[in-house]
């Protein structure tokens, strides 16, 4: 076992174990069923969220929101995420979700939306530490699986408080904590601030997940070493990489990651989207793929050009059609390019 394997144990939330102790983040609009299964099947994660669910949505039994909540068995350990600002509501919330059978449920305290802050939930309720004391212990009184809470760093700059939410977390009896080391004003802007994670692990006695910036294998085994914290959770290097898990894995088992081919990204974009098109009605399967074409993209070369030829496309099979197009000229440049290098080092 490699010393960075060691590092990284098993990450314990109550009766869960994640091994690997890596996380794949929530993300609304994007860790939906299909997103989090192919993260599942490629491996190396240790536990999948889902999108975040409005607490009022769940209790209203609003159709927008139940829809959202189907998960496999294969998927497991998976967290629910709920939001909101009413400690009661937050409550009833939190008994449906564990209804579902989740192995776990995260209260958001991050989200810096706008739509999110003007309801008073998600990263606003770090300004008010007495209602986030009132949230977590309710929750969990109706909570018999872990409750882990996903917060920043605080409102803003002035108002820095993560200390203060997480001590009142681990009070109230939550598991775990989950820090993006970004305040809500800087919603992604600059960088995350990995050092108030380290700062947050020497604070608490529960286990401590670090977020932010985690784009390339090597940055979780650095957020560990250099934070101490038992777990890395991934967001955005997740969409441009689902194999992002399996390559941090490998690294902390002190493997090289091995990248995937341009006819391997090519095979789970094509099969993501045939499986939304089969399953979805067309104007949701169009959002669906363009939002999926959006994050998958970013981790292509060319990039820009893909989503361009995208623009103006009149239904999903024609996804298909420019997805196949793609990877066709990428294959014709990429053996070019072979084929020039290989000139060149025999003319030298
Ligand atoms: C498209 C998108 C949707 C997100 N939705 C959620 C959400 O539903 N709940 C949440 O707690 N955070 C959400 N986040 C924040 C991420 O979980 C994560 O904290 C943030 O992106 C920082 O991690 P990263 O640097 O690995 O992306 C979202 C982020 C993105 C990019």
């Amino acid at each position: 076992m490699s010393d960075n394997r060691t590092m990284a144990s098993p990450l314990i939330i109550g009766n869960v174990t994640a091994d690997p102790p890596l996380l794949l983040a929530p993300m609304a609009g994007v860790t939906d069923r299909d997103f989090r299964l192919i993260v599942r099947r490629i491996g190396g994660v240790g536990i999948v969220s889902m999108e975040f669910l409005s607490a009022r949505g769940l209790v209203e039994n609003d159709k927008r929101w139940s829809q959202l909540t189907h998960f496999a068995e294969e998927e497991r350990p998976l967290a629910i995420q709920i939001y909101g600002s009413d400690a009661k509501t937050m409550a009833d919330a939190a008994e449906i979700v564990q209804e579902l059978g989740p192995d776990v449920c995260d209260i958001n305290l991050g989200c810096p939306a706008n739509k999110i802050l003007r309801g008073c939930a998600g990263a606003a309720l770090l300004g008010d530490p007495p209602l986030v004391a009132d949230i977590v212990r309710q929750v969990r009184r109706r909570l018999t699986i872990p409750l882990t809470v996903k917060i920043r760093l605080g409102l803003d700059n002035q108002r820095v408080n993560h200390l203060e939410i997480g001590r009142i977390c681990q009070e109230e009896g939550a598991d775990a904590i989950t820090l993006h080391p970004r305040t809500a004003k800087e919603k992604f802007t600059g960088r995350a601030r990995w050092d108030h994670i380290g700062e947050l692990v020497s604070a608490l006695e529960i286990p401590v997940i670090g977020n932010g910036d985690v784009m390339k294998p090597d940055d979780a085994v650095r957020m560990f070493r250099e934070t101490g914290c038992a777990g890395v959770m991934v967001a955005r290097g997740a969409t441009r990489n689902p194999w992002i898990f399996a390559q941090i894995a490998a690294r902390l088992d002190g493997d090289a990651a091995r990248e995937p081919s341009m006819a391997e990204r090519h095979r789970l974009i094509r099969e993501h989207f045939l499986t939304v098109i089969e399953r979805e009605e067309e104007t949701y399967a169009m959002y669906k793929l363009k939002t999926f074409l959006g994050v998958y993209s970013q981790g292509l070369p060319d990039s820009l050009g893909l989503r361009r030829s995208i623009q103006g496309l009149e239904g999903p099979a024609d996804f298909i059609d420019a997805i196949d197009r793609y990877f066709a000229r990428a294959a014709v440049a990429t053996s070019r390019a072979a084929a020039d290098a290989e000139d060149q080092s025999h003319a030298a």
